[in-house]
């Protein structure tokens, strides 16, 4: 029998943050020990309840726990426009306050990677204000993450600025210090950057087609995505595409074969005045690995698997096909 994944998602939920949290909830080879809170997307007292909101949509048990504010009040960035005054496209769920913590998630973090050393996952979908105060407050614990996975930067163009991405940009201090500290103290870190994760998208197709076939969860999707961020995607890209950014940290820890090209390499940031917070990689033997390239179309057909099944599955590819 397979180990199972012990994973920390700490996220700023965030539409493509849903889809990435429900991959993880269904998986069967997962245990999702905690779900930590950093605001991002929209402020962490908004956020939080869509941690909540998204573990009761999917009766899941899993402890919530609200994270900190930004090292650094990068200017006040939002994106409100992509997620919504809510974070979750203006989606209203039920949700109580049951499985919320009054504790610090970094200190929940710090006892669940104290009782499993070497064992737990992260998965790390917004800023990395809760992972850099991690390193500074319990350092040892933050040594023993078997690893990493974070959806942030960029080498090519920006969403936030024209040089960097949001996740990165809006705390970047926490990013330079955890950039800085997974490779001093040898800690596995898989970045996704937006030169990957542009890669997956669904389009407006795919929306209606998991409104007629998606049922409650698939109607929940196309309501999350449909109302703010297609509508932005396509002002900012021209296309009616969302990229599922978040999504691509989940499905690489539940099976990294549609991932094949990846630098090991220190990445430190630009403090040029003019291109202020932009990464920069040096390549060469590193616990810090950058992927370039996966196949977006098999990510997306194992996500829907999780959810679905296989004649939906057969659906799906008898309408992505196009031809009649
Ligand atoms: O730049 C994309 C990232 O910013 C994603 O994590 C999205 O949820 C937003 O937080
Ligand atoms: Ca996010």
């Amino acid at each position: 029998m397979e180990k199972k994944h012990k994973v920390i998602i700490d996220c700023d939920p965030g539409v493509d943050d849903a889809l990435a949290i429900n991959a993880l909830l269904m998986a069967k080879n997962v245990e999702v020990l905690l779900i930590s809170i950093v605001g991002g997307n929209r402020p962490l007292e908004v956020v939080y309840k869509n941690g909540l909101r998204l573990t009761q949509f999917f009766n899941k048990n899993v402890l919530v726990a609200k994270g900190n504010r930004p090292i650094a009040e990068c200017d006040k960035v939002s994106t409100s426009y992509f997620h919504g005054e809510n974070g979750l496209g203006g989606v209203e769920l039920a949700y109580t306050e049951e499985n919320l913590t009054s504790e610090n998630s970094i200190d929940v973090m710090a006892k669940i990677i104290k009782e499993n050393p070497g064992e737990i996952e992260v998965v790390a979908l917004g800023p990395l204000t809760n992972l850099a105060l991690l390193a500074q407050k319990h350092p040892e614990q933050f040594r023993s993450i078997k690893a990493i996975y974070s959806m942030g930067g960029t080498f090519s163009h920006g969403n936030i600025t024209p040089y960097c991405e949001f996740n990165y940009y809006f705390d970047l201090p926490a990013t330079e210090i955890v950039l800085a500290e997974v490779v001093k103290q040898n800690v596995e870190f898989h970045m996704f950057p937006l030169d990957v994760t542009m890669q997956v998208y669904f389009d407006a197709n795919e929306f209606t087609f998991l409104r007629f076939e998606g049922g409650r969860w698939g109607n929940l999707i196309a309501d999350m995505f449909e109302k703010n961020y297609l509508v932005n995607s396509y002002q900012v890209i021209g296309k009616p595409i969302c990229v599922l950014h978040d999504l691509l940290c989940s499905m690489y820890l539940l099976d990294d074969s549609d991932f094949d090209e990846v630098d090991s390499a220190i990445v430190t940031i630009n403090k040029d005045k003019e291109k202020y917070g932009q990464l920069l990689m040096e390549k060469g033997k590193s616990s810090l690995y950058v992927h370039k390239k996966v196949d977006g179309y098999s990510l997306k057909k194992k996500y829907l698997a999780l959810n679905y099944s296989k004649e939906l599955l057969d659906k799906y590819e008898f309408m992505m096909k196009g031809s009649l």
